[in-house]
């Protein structure tokens, strides 16, 4: 598996990711349209001029990415932070591709000596993400009330130190 640099020809997979159903399941419901290709922007603008990290997927080599993963600034209780998030097309899901891509990423964390401090805001009911914070380490903190496309839900914040 190799991750790549999320860059300007990536917004058909950003397209193919936030409108389907099932992968935003837990995160407020598919994304507009119109702010799709937003969310393309501020992912580029974020690897180019802030330093932070989002990567497509890419199972084997010259194969077409199969998801996202990434780590970016965000802010948790008036404070920055870096948060990490990650999506996998449904015909993927569930053969180890995140857990896969997580591993790689937190091995670059260490490697690279970047971001200390890594916090992730899964849904409490997204099982598979809950599952893949507690294999890559991460710590649970405990519940949380988190707004992603759509009204807050309960989510679990977890954190992972370097
Ligand atoms: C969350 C997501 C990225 C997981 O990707 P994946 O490649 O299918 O995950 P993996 O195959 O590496 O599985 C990770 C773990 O979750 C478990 N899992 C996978 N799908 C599951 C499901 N539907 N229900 C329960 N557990 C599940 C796996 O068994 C595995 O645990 P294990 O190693 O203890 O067996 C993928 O389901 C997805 O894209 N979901 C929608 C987007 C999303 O919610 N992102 C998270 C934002 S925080």
């Amino acid at each position: 598996m190799e991750l790549q640099f999320y860059g300007p020809n990536d917004l058909h997979l950003t397209e193919a990711l936030e409108s389907d159903p099932n992968v935003m399941r837990d995160l407020g419901g598919p994304t507009p349209n119109e702010k799709i290709a937003k969310h393309h922007a501020r992912r580029l603008d974020s690897v180019l001029n802030h330093g932070c990290w989002y990567f497509t997927i890419i199972p084997e080599p010259n194969s077409e990415a199969i998801g996202t993963i990434g780590i970016w600034e965000s802010e948790w209780e008036g404070a920055k932070i870096h948060e990490m998030g990650w999506m996998i097309l449904p015909d993927f899901q569930g053969r180890g591709f995140a857990s896969k891509a997580g591993k790689l990423l937190l091995e670059k964390v260490r490697t690279e000596q970047k971001f200390s401090n890594i916090h992730a805001f899964p849904a409490a009911q997204n099982a598979a993400s809950n599952a893949i914070c507690n294999k890559l380490g991460f710590t649970l903190i405990g519940e949380v009330s988190i707004a992603y496309n759509g009204p807050p839900q309960k989510s679990n914040h977890w954190i992972w130190n370097r």
